[in-house]
Protein backbone atom coordinates (compact mmCIF):
# COMPACT_ATOMS: atom_id res chain seq x y z
CA UNK A 1 0.00 0.00 0.00
CA UNK A 2 1.39 3.42 -1.06
CA UNK A 3 2.18 5.67 1.62
CA UNK A 4 -0.34 9.13 1.55
CA UNK A 5 -0.96 12.01 3.40
CA UNK A 6 -4.12 14.45 3.27
CA UNK A 7 -3.95 17.88 2.85
CA UNK A 8 -5.88 20.84 1.64
CA UNK A 9 -5.59 22.53 -1.01
CA UNK A 10 -6.76 25.72 -2.72
CA UNK A 11 -8.87 25.16 -5.67
CA UNK A 12 -8.09 28.93 -7.11
CA UNK A 13 -4.54 28.84 -6.17
CA UNK A 14 -2.96 26.09 -5.23
CA UNK A 15 -1.57 27.24 -1.39
CA UNK A 16 -1.68 24.33 0.79
CA UNK A 17 -2.41 24.03 4.42
CA UNK A 18 -3.01 20.62 6.73
CA UNK A 19 -6.36 21.66 8.12
CA UNK A 20 -9.62 23.16 6.18
CA UNK A 21 -9.59 26.91 6.17
CA UNK A 22 -12.69 29.10 5.40
CA UNK A 23 -10.68 31.57 3.10
CA UNK A 24 -7.54 31.66 1.49
CA UNK A 25 -5.24 33.14 3.03
CA UNK A 26 -2.96 33.48 0.00
CA UNK A 27 -5.56 34.63 -2.82
CA UNK A 28 -8.11 35.85 -0.36
CA UNK A 29 -10.98 33.34 -1.88
CA UNK A 30 -13.99 31.66 0.24
CA UNK A 31 -14.57 28.28 0.37
CA UNK A 32 -11.85 27.11 -1.74
CA UNK A 33 -10.31 24.20 0.18
CA UNK A 34 -10.37 20.78 -0.57
CA UNK A 35 -9.36 17.72 0.79
CA UNK A 36 -6.41 16.02 -0.96
CA UNK A 37 -4.96 12.80 -0.94
CA UNK A 38 -1.38 13.09 -2.58
CA UNK A 39 1.58 10.45 -2.07
CA UNK A 40 4.74 11.40 -0.11
CA UNK A 41 7.68 11.13 -2.29
CA UNK A 42 8.81 8.30 -1.41
CA UNK A 43 6.43 6.06 -2.98
CA UNK A 44 5.32 8.69 -5.75
CA UNK A 45 4.93 6.47 -8.50
CA UNK A 46 4.72 8.96 -11.13
CA UNK A 47 8.52 10.29 -9.74
CA UNK A 48 9.63 6.68 -10.23
CA UNK A 49 8.05 6.14 -13.66
CA UNK A 50 9.45 9.45 -15.01
CA UNK A 51 13.26 8.71 -13.71
CA UNK A 52 13.33 5.71 -15.27
CA UNK A 53 11.99 7.03 -18.30
CA UNK A 54 16.39 8.58 -18.68
CA UNK A 55 18.34 9.32 -15.77
CA UNK A 56 19.56 12.78 -15.52
CA UNK A 57 23.15 13.62 -13.93
CA UNK A 58 22.25 16.02 -11.15
CA UNK A 59 25.47 17.79 -10.30
CA UNK A 60 25.34 21.45 -10.75
CA UNK A 61 26.54 23.30 -14.09
CA UNK A 62 27.83 26.44 -14.94
CA UNK A 63 25.24 28.61 -16.65
CA UNK A 64 27.75 29.11 -19.45
CA UNK A 65 28.38 25.53 -19.87
CA UNK A 66 24.67 24.87 -20.27
CA UNK A 67 23.67 23.97 -23.96
CA UNK A 68 20.46 25.77 -25.16
CA UNK A 69 20.31 23.75 -28.63
CA UNK A 70 17.55 21.23 -27.02
CA UNK A 71 15.03 24.59 -26.42
CA UNK A 72 14.64 24.91 -30.12
CA UNK A 73 11.15 25.66 -30.63
CA UNK A 74 8.60 23.17 -33.12
CA UNK A 75 7.22 25.30 -36.15
CA UNK A 76 3.66 24.22 -35.27
CA UNK A 77 2.81 25.15 -38.71
CA UNK A 78 0.03 27.65 -38.12
CA UNK A 79 0.68 30.82 -37.65
CA UNK A 80 -1.84 32.02 -34.73
CA UNK A 81 -0.51 28.99 -32.67
CA UNK A 82 2.83 29.91 -33.48
CA UNK A 83 2.16 33.64 -32.32
CA UNK A 84 0.46 32.74 -29.21
CA UNK A 85 3.34 30.47 -28.24
CA UNK A 86 6.35 32.80 -28.52
CA UNK A 87 7.32 31.73 -31.98
CA UNK A 88 6.68 27.92 -31.59
CA UNK A 89 6.61 24.88 -29.04
CA UNK A 90 9.83 25.07 -27.25
CA UNK A 91 10.91 21.30 -26.80
CA UNK A 92 10.58 19.77 -23.07
CA UNK A 93 7.58 22.33 -22.60
CA UNK A 94 4.53 21.38 -20.94
CA UNK A 95 1.54 23.27 -22.31
CA UNK A 96 -1.86 23.19 -20.91
CA UNK A 97 -4.66 24.18 -23.55
CA UNK A 98 -7.78 24.54 -21.50
CA UNK A 99 -11.23 26.02 -22.26
CA UNK A 100 -14.92 25.53 -22.21
CA UNK A 101 -16.33 21.83 -23.39
CA UNK A 102 -16.88 22.02 -26.96
CA UNK A 103 -14.85 25.47 -27.60
CA UNK A 104 -13.01 23.51 -30.15
CA UNK A 105 -9.73 22.21 -28.20
CA UNK A 106 -9.53 18.68 -29.30
CA UNK A 107 -9.88 20.06 -32.92
CA UNK A 108 -7.17 22.18 -33.01
CA UNK A 109 -4.72 19.76 -31.42
CA UNK A 110 -5.60 17.48 -33.40
CA UNK A 111 -5.35 20.06 -36.99
CA UNK A 112 -1.83 20.49 -35.47
CA UNK A 113 -0.87 17.38 -35.38
CA UNK A 114 -1.86 16.61 -38.86
CA UNK A 115 0.03 19.19 -40.12
CA UNK A 116 3.37 18.14 -38.17
CA UNK A 117 3.53 15.24 -40.35
CA UNK A 118 7.73 15.49 -40.43
CA UNK A 119 7.19 14.91 -36.76
CA UNK A 120 6.17 11.50 -34.69
CA UNK A 121 3.13 12.98 -32.81
CA UNK A 122 1.65 10.39 -29.91
CA UNK A 123 -1.98 11.49 -29.36
CA UNK A 124 -3.46 10.09 -26.37
CA UNK A 125 -7.13 9.95 -25.59
CA UNK A 126 -9.01 9.53 -22.74
CA UNK A 127 -12.47 10.61 -24.44
CA UNK A 128 -12.94 9.59 -27.74
CA UNK A 129 -12.39 6.23 -29.40
CA UNK A 130 -10.01 5.90 -32.64
CA UNK A 131 -12.18 6.28 -34.54
CA UNK A 132 -13.95 9.10 -33.51
CA UNK A 133 -10.89 11.12 -33.84
CA UNK A 134 -10.18 9.25 -37.41
CA UNK A 135 -13.81 11.19 -37.99
CA UNK A 136 -12.77 14.43 -37.29
CA UNK A 137 -9.45 13.90 -39.09
CA UNK A 138 -11.26 13.34 -41.89
CA UNK A 139 -13.34 16.51 -41.65
CA UNK A 140 -10.43 18.18 -40.96
CA UNK A 141 -9.40 17.09 -44.62
CA UNK A 142 -5.34 16.72 -43.58
CA UNK A 143 -3.92 13.61 -43.33
CA UNK A 144 -0.50 12.78 -41.78
CA UNK A 145 1.46 9.29 -42.11
CA UNK A 146 3.13 10.06 -38.29
CA UNK A 147 -0.03 10.29 -36.10
CA UNK A 148 0.02 7.52 -33.74
CA UNK A 149 -3.37 7.73 -31.56
CA UNK A 150 -3.77 5.64 -28.80
CA UNK A 151 -6.76 5.74 -26.13
CA UNK A 152 -5.62 5.65 -22.72
CA UNK A 153 -6.44 6.66 -19.11
CA UNK A 154 -3.75 5.34 -17.17
CA UNK A 155 -1.07 7.08 -16.09
CA UNK A 156 1.75 4.47 -16.12
CA UNK A 157 0.59 3.01 -19.23
CA UNK A 158 1.14 6.24 -21.10
CA UNK A 159 4.56 6.83 -19.73
CA UNK A 160 5.40 3.39 -21.26
CA UNK A 161 4.05 4.06 -24.64
CA UNK A 162 6.14 7.14 -24.63
CA UNK A 163 8.86 5.18 -23.55
CA UNK A 164 8.20 2.84 -26.19
CA UNK A 165 7.16 5.00 -29.41
CA UNK A 166 9.53 7.97 -28.29
CA UNK A 167 7.19 10.81 -30.10
CA UNK A 168 8.14 14.00 -31.13
CA UNK A 169 5.32 15.39 -29.84
CA UNK A 170 2.58 14.04 -27.11
CA UNK A 171 -0.82 15.51 -26.71
CA UNK A 172 -3.23 14.14 -24.14
CA UNK A 173 -7.17 14.91 -24.70
CA UNK A 174 -7.75 15.61 -21.64
CA UNK A 175 -6.20 15.76 -18.46
CA UNK A 176 -9.39 15.31 -16.46
CA UNK A 177 -9.62 11.47 -17.40
CA UNK A 178 -6.01 10.59 -16.37
CA UNK A 179 -5.38 8.65 -13.45
CA UNK A 180 -2.59 7.31 -11.42
CA UNK A 181 -4.40 4.18 -9.64
CA UNK A 182 -2.14 4.70 -6.75
CA UNK A 183 -4.36 7.66 -5.70
CA UNK A 184 -7.37 6.68 -4.29
CA UNK A 185 -9.31 9.62 -5.34
CA UNK A 186 -11.21 9.71 -8.85
CA UNK A 187 -9.97 10.78 -12.51
CA UNK A 188 -10.81 14.91 -12.47
CA UNK A 189 -10.46 15.43 -8.99
CA UNK A 190 -7.94 17.87 -8.29
CA UNK A 191 -5.25 15.21 -6.46
CA UNK A 192 -5.40 13.23 -9.75
CA UNK A 193 -4.89 16.55 -11.89
CA UNK A 194 -2.16 17.75 -10.06
CA UNK A 195 -0.06 14.46 -9.81
CA UNK A 196 -0.43 13.40 -13.12
CA UNK A 197 0.29 16.90 -14.21
CA UNK A 198 3.09 17.06 -11.95
CA UNK A 199 4.71 13.57 -13.53
CA UNK A 200 4.08 14.98 -16.99
CA UNK A 201 5.99 17.79 -16.30
CA UNK A 202 9.11 15.59 -14.67
CA UNK A 203 8.36 13.78 -17.99
CA UNK A 204 8.54 16.60 -20.13
CA UNK A 205 12.04 18.11 -18.51
CA UNK A 206 13.91 14.47 -18.53
CA UNK A 207 12.73 13.41 -22.39
CA UNK A 208 12.55 16.83 -24.27
CA UNK A 209 9.56 15.83 -25.47
CA UNK A 210 6.64 18.22 -25.91
CA UNK A 211 3.76 17.65 -24.09
CA UNK A 212 0.51 19.57 -25.00
CA UNK A 213 -2.10 18.97 -21.98
CA UNK A 214 -6.00 19.31 -23.30
CA UNK A 215 -8.24 20.71 -19.81
CA UNK A 216 -11.79 21.76 -19.63
CA UNK A 217 -11.37 24.67 -17.85
CA UNK A 218 -13.95 27.50 -17.54
CA UNK A 219 -12.59 30.97 -17.21
CA UNK A 220 -13.08 31.71 -13.39
CA UNK A 221 -11.00 27.71 -13.07
CA UNK A 222 -14.04 26.40 -11.70
CA UNK A 223 -13.82 22.89 -12.84
CA UNK A 224 -11.09 20.79 -11.50
CA UNK A 225 -8.49 23.36 -10.01
CA UNK A 226 -7.01 24.34 -13.33
CA UNK A 227 -5.71 27.26 -11.26
CA UNK A 228 -4.04 25.44 -9.34
CA UNK A 229 -2.34 23.92 -12.41
CA UNK A 230 -0.88 26.69 -13.94
CA UNK A 231 2.04 27.30 -11.76
CA UNK A 232 2.97 23.74 -12.45
CA UNK A 233 2.62 23.79 -16.54
CA UNK A 234 5.15 25.86 -18.04
CA UNK A 235 1.97 27.43 -20.52
CA UNK A 236 -1.26 27.80 -20.56
CA UNK A 237 -3.46 28.85 -23.29
CA UNK A 238 -7.04 29.76 -23.17
CA UNK A 239 -9.01 28.86 -25.80
CA UNK A 240 -11.98 31.19 -26.05
CA UNK A 241 -15.11 31.94 -27.79
CA UNK A 242 -19.19 31.87 -27.79
CA UNK A 243 -20.68 28.87 -29.34
CA UNK A 244 -22.82 30.66 -31.34
CA UNK A 245 -20.00 32.63 -32.84
CA UNK A 246 -17.95 31.06 -35.72
CA UNK A 247 -15.07 32.55 -34.54
CA UNK A 248 -12.20 31.26 -31.65
CA UNK A 249 -9.77 33.44 -29.70
CA UNK A 250 -6.58 31.60 -28.23
CA UNK A 251 -5.01 33.93 -25.61
CA UNK A 252 -1.65 32.95 -23.46
CA UNK A 253 -2.23 33.62 -20.12
CA UNK A 254 1.29 32.08 -19.39
CA UNK A 255 4.53 31.49 -20.98
CA UNK A 256 7.39 30.73 -19.90
CA UNK A 257 8.96 31.25 -23.10
CA UNK A 258 7.37 34.12 -24.15
CA UNK A 259 5.00 36.96 -23.95
CA UNK A 260 1.24 36.90 -22.35
CA UNK A 261 -0.14 39.57 -24.43
CA UNK A 262 -0.14 37.53 -27.75
CA UNK A 263 -3.46 36.51 -29.24
CA UNK A 264 -4.65 33.82 -31.77
CA UNK A 265 -8.14 34.30 -33.78
CA UNK A 266 -9.68 31.06 -35.67
CA UNK A 267 -12.59 30.87 -37.46
CA UNK A 268 -14.54 27.31 -36.98
CA UNK A 269 -15.85 26.38 -40.04
CA UNK A 270 -17.18 22.54 -41.51
CA UNK A 271 -13.63 21.62 -42.16
CA UNK A 272 -11.84 22.84 -38.84
CA UNK A 273 -10.47 26.10 -37.64
CA UNK A 274 -9.10 28.19 -40.18
CA UNK A 275 -6.25 31.32 -39.08
CA UNK A 276 -7.82 34.51 -39.31
CA UNK A 277 -4.99 36.93 -40.55
CA UNK A 278 -7.93 40.28 -40.37
CA UNK A 279 -9.56 40.60 -37.99
CA UNK A 280 -11.45 43.54 -38.24
CA UNK A 281 -12.54 42.43 -41.60
CA UNK A 282 -15.03 39.45 -39.95
CA UNK A 283 -16.20 42.10 -37.00
CA UNK A 284 -17.29 44.56 -39.08
CA UNK A 285 -20.48 44.46 -41.34
CA UNK A 286 -19.62 46.54 -43.97
CA UNK A 287 -23.06 48.43 -43.61
CA UNK A 288 -22.84 51.13 -45.72
CA UNK A 289 -26.28 52.39 -44.52
CA UNK A 290 -25.97 54.99 -41.11
CA UNK A 291 -27.62 53.81 -38.66
CA UNK A 292 -27.89 55.55 -35.57
CA UNK A 293 -26.35 54.08 -32.02
CA UNK A 294 -23.50 52.17 -34.40
CA UNK A 295 -19.80 53.62 -33.85
CA UNK A 296 -16.60 51.93 -35.28
CA UNK A 297 -14.09 52.08 -32.31
CA UNK A 298 -10.38 51.22 -32.62
CA UNK A 299 -9.30 48.71 -30.12
CA UNK A 300 -6.09 46.62 -29.22
CA UNK A 301 -6.49 43.14 -28.05
CA UNK A 302 -2.91 40.99 -27.61
CA UNK A 303 -1.17 43.32 -29.29
CA UNK A 304 -3.48 43.26 -32.36
CA UNK A 305 -5.66 46.51 -33.32
CA UNK A 306 -8.66 45.49 -34.26
CA UNK A 307 -11.36 48.03 -35.48
CA UNK A 308 -14.96 46.81 -33.80
CA UNK A 309 -18.60 47.92 -34.11
CA UNK A 310 -19.80 49.08 -30.76
CA UNK A 311 -23.69 49.57 -30.60
CA UNK A 312 -26.18 51.80 -28.21
CA UNK A 313 -29.94 51.60 -27.76
CA UNK A 314 -31.49 53.81 -25.97
CA UNK A 315 -35.03 53.84 -24.66
CA UNK A 316 -37.43 55.62 -22.83
CA UNK A 317 -37.30 53.79 -18.95
CA UNK A 318 -41.37 51.80 -18.55
CA UNK A 319 -40.14 51.24 -15.10
CA UNK A 320 -39.17 53.47 -12.40
CA UNK A 321 -35.67 51.77 -12.31
CA UNK A 322 -34.08 52.43 -15.91
CA UNK A 323 -32.28 49.40 -17.37
CA UNK A 324 -28.21 48.86 -17.84
CA UNK A 325 -27.27 46.27 -19.93
CA UNK A 326 -23.83 45.62 -21.51
CA UNK A 327 -22.62 42.91 -23.44
CA UNK A 328 -19.04 42.52 -23.74
CA UNK A 329 -18.02 45.99 -21.61
CA UNK A 330 -17.89 46.18 -18.60
CA UNK A 331 -21.37 47.02 -16.71
CA UNK A 332 -19.75 49.76 -14.10
CA UNK A 333 -17.57 51.55 -16.62
CA UNK A 334 -20.65 51.91 -18.69
CA UNK A 335 -22.20 53.97 -15.91
CA UNK A 336 -19.50 55.95 -15.07
CA UNK A 337 -19.56 57.30 -18.50
CA UNK A 338 -23.50 57.69 -18.63
CA UNK A 339 -22.72 60.10 -15.43
CA UNK A 340 -19.83 62.26 -17.80
CA UNK A 341 -22.58 62.18 -20.42
CA UNK A 342 -25.18 63.53 -17.60
CA UNK A 343 -22.97 65.89 -16.57
CA UNK A 344 -21.74 67.43 -19.77
CA UNK A 345 -23.91 66.94 -21.96
CA UNK A 346 -27.44 67.15 -19.94
CA UNK A 347 -27.98 63.66 -21.28
CA UNK A 348 -30.72 62.14 -18.58
CA UNK A 349 -29.58 58.98 -16.59
CA UNK A 350 -32.61 58.76 -14.67
CA UNK A 351 -35.37 58.30 -17.76
CA UNK A 352 -33.59 56.10 -20.04
CA UNK A 353 -33.02 52.26 -20.29
CA UNK A 354 -29.90 52.07 -21.83
CA UNK A 355 -28.05 48.81 -24.10
CA UNK A 356 -25.09 48.19 -25.07
CA UNK A 357 -23.31 45.19 -27.27
CA UNK A 358 -20.09 45.33 -28.36
CA UNK A 359 -20.71 43.44 -31.84
CA UNK A 360 -19.06 40.08 -32.48
CA UNK A 361 -19.29 38.50 -28.98
CA UNK A 362 -16.20 40.19 -27.93
CA UNK A 363 -15.16 41.04 -24.63
CA UNK A 364 -12.98 44.40 -24.48
CA UNK A 365 -11.04 45.61 -21.70
CA UNK A 366 -9.04 48.21 -23.64
CA UNK A 367 -10.03 52.03 -21.82
CA UNK A 368 -9.50 53.55 -25.45
CA UNK A 369 -13.03 52.19 -26.53
CA UNK A 370 -14.92 54.49 -23.88
CA UNK A 371 -15.29 57.40 -26.47
CA UNK A 372 -16.66 55.02 -29.07
CA UNK A 373 -19.26 53.98 -26.43
CA UNK A 374 -20.23 57.29 -25.55
CA UNK A 375 -20.90 58.47 -28.64
CA UNK A 376 -22.92 55.19 -29.90
CA UNK A 377 -25.32 55.97 -26.45
CA UNK A 378 -25.41 59.68 -27.54
CA UNK A 379 -26.05 58.49 -31.78
CA UNK A 380 -28.73 56.79 -30.44
CA UNK A 381 -30.62 59.04 -28.07
CA UNK A 382 -30.67 61.73 -30.36
CA UNK A 383 -31.19 59.49 -33.43
CA UNK A 384 -28.54 60.70 -35.17
CA UNK A 385 -25.76 58.27 -37.55
CA UNK A 386 -23.18 58.62 -37.42
CA UNK A 387 -20.60 58.02 -40.69
CA UNK A 388 -19.02 54.88 -41.52
CA UNK A 389 -16.18 56.24 -42.21
CA UNK A 390 -15.23 57.45 -39.24
CA UNK A 391 -13.21 55.63 -36.38
CA UNK A 392 -12.54 56.50 -32.94
CA UNK A 393 -10.69 56.49 -30.19
CA UNK A 394 -10.16 57.54 -26.15
CA UNK A 395 -10.23 56.68 -23.02
CA UNK A 396 -12.39 59.13 -21.19
CA UNK A 397 -11.91 60.51 -17.60
CA UNK A 398 -14.16 61.21 -15.37
CA UNK A 399 -14.70 65.26 -15.86
CA UNK A 400 -15.07 64.52 -19.57
CA UNK A 401 -11.42 65.50 -20.72
CA UNK A 402 -9.57 62.68 -23.32
CA UNK A 403 -6.99 60.92 -21.94
CA UNK A 404 -4.33 59.48 -24.50
CA UNK A 405 -4.52 55.64 -25.26
CA UNK A 406 -1.34 53.53 -26.26
CA UNK A 407 0.00 52.22 -29.56
CA UNK A 408 -1.52 54.96 -31.77
CA UNK A 409 0.09 54.63 -34.19
CA UNK A 410 -0.80 50.67 -35.05
CA UNK A 411 -4.77 51.70 -34.41
CA UNK A 412 -4.07 54.57 -37.31
CA UNK A 413 -2.65 52.20 -39.79
CA UNK A 414 -5.40 49.47 -39.54
CA UNK A 415 -7.65 52.46 -39.62
CA UNK A 416 -6.25 53.43 -43.00
CA UNK A 417 -5.71 49.80 -44.36
CA UNK A 418 -9.55 49.69 -44.08
CA UNK A 419 -10.32 52.43 -45.82
CA UNK A 420 -11.73 54.99 -43.34
CA UNK A 421 -11.56 58.89 -43.74
CA UNK A 422 -11.63 60.20 -40.19
CA UNK A 423 -9.56 59.19 -36.79
CA UNK A 424 -10.44 60.68 -34.12
CA UNK A 425 -7.93 60.47 -31.29
CA UNK A 426 -6.73 62.07 -28.09
CA UNK A 427 -5.01 65.37 -28.49
CA UNK A 428 -2.06 64.24 -26.54
CA UNK A 429 -1.61 61.18 -28.38
CA UNK A 430 -1.51 63.80 -31.81
CA UNK A 431 0.93 65.93 -29.87
CA UNK A 432 3.32 62.82 -29.82
CA UNK A 433 3.17 61.81 -33.43
CA UNK A 434 5.95 62.22 -35.17
CA UNK A 435 4.06 62.14 -38.66
CA UNK A 436 0.83 63.82 -39.20
CA UNK A 437 0.47 63.76 -42.47
CA UNK A 438 -1.44 60.31 -43.40
CA UNK A 439 -4.24 59.15 -45.56
CA UNK A 440 -6.86 59.66 -43.17
CA UNK A 441 -7.96 62.96 -41.86
CA UNK A 442 -6.92 63.11 -37.96
CA UNK A 443 -9.37 65.22 -35.16
CA UNK A 444 -7.39 65.39 -32.59
CA UNK A 445 -9.82 66.17 -29.36
CA UNK A 446 -9.44 67.04 -25.84
CA UNK A 447 -12.71 67.13 -24.42
CA UNK A 448 -15.91 64.49 -25.38
CA UNK A 449 -17.88 67.90 -26.14
CA UNK A 450 -14.76 68.52 -28.79
CA UNK A 451 -15.45 64.99 -30.17
CA UNK A 452 -19.07 65.50 -30.46
CA UNK A 453 -18.70 68.38 -31.88
CA UNK A 454 -16.21 66.78 -34.49
CA UNK A 455 -19.11 63.49 -35.19
CA UNK A 456 -22.17 64.72 -35.25
CA UNK A 457 -21.19 68.61 -36.69
P1 LIG B 1 -14.06 19.92 -30.04
O1 LIG B 1 -12.72 20.09 -30.61
O2 LIG B 1 -14.58 18.56 -29.86
O3 LIG B 1 -14.20 20.70 -28.64
P2 LIG B 1 -13.49 20.40 -27.26
O4 LIG B 1 -12.40 19.42 -27.46
O5 LIG B 1 -13.00 21.76 -26.84
O6 LIG B 1 -14.56 19.91 -26.34
O7 LIG B 1 -15.03 20.79 -30.96
C1 LIG B 1 -16.36 20.58 -30.93
C2 LIG B 1 -17.16 21.53 -31.76
O8 LIG B 1 -16.52 21.98 -32.94
C3 LIG B 1 -18.38 20.78 -32.20
O9 LIG B 1 -19.50 21.53 -31.79
C4 LIG B 1 -18.28 20.66 -33.67
C5 LIG B 1 -17.37 21.77 -34.06
N1 LIG B 1 -16.55 21.47 -35.25
C6 LIG B 1 -16.72 22.25 -36.38
O10 LIG B 1 -17.53 23.16 -36.44
N2 LIG B 1 -15.91 21.99 -37.49
C7 LIG B 1 -14.98 20.98 -37.48
O11 LIG B 1 -14.28 20.79 -38.47
C8 LIG B 1 -14.85 20.19 -36.29
C9 LIG B 1 -13.85 19.08 -36.24
C10 LIG B 1 -15.64 20.47 -35.21
MG1 LIG C 1 -12.35 17.43 -26.75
Amino acid sequence: MAKTKQVFVCNYCGQESSKWIGKCPSCNQWNTFKELTIPTKTSSSSFSVASSFTTTNNTPIKLTEISTEKDQRIDMKDNELNRVLGGGLVSGSLTLLGGDPGIGKSTLALQSALRLNSLKVLYISGEESARQIKLRANRLQDQSDNLYIICETTLDNIFAYIKQEKPDLVIIDSIQTISNPLIESSPGSISQIRECTTAFLQLAKQTHIPIILIGHITKDGSIAGPKSLEHIVDTVLQFEGDQHYMYRILRSIKNRFGSTSELGIYEMRQDGLHEVANPSGLLLSHNSENMSGTVIASTIEGGRPFLIETQALVSSAVYGTPQRSATGFNIKRMNMLLAVLEKRVGFKLAQKDVFLNIAGGLKINDPAIDLAVISAILSSNMDVAIESSLCVAGEVGLSGEIRPINRIEQRIKEAEKLGFKRFILPYYNYKNLTNTKKEIDLSPVKKVEEAFRFIFG
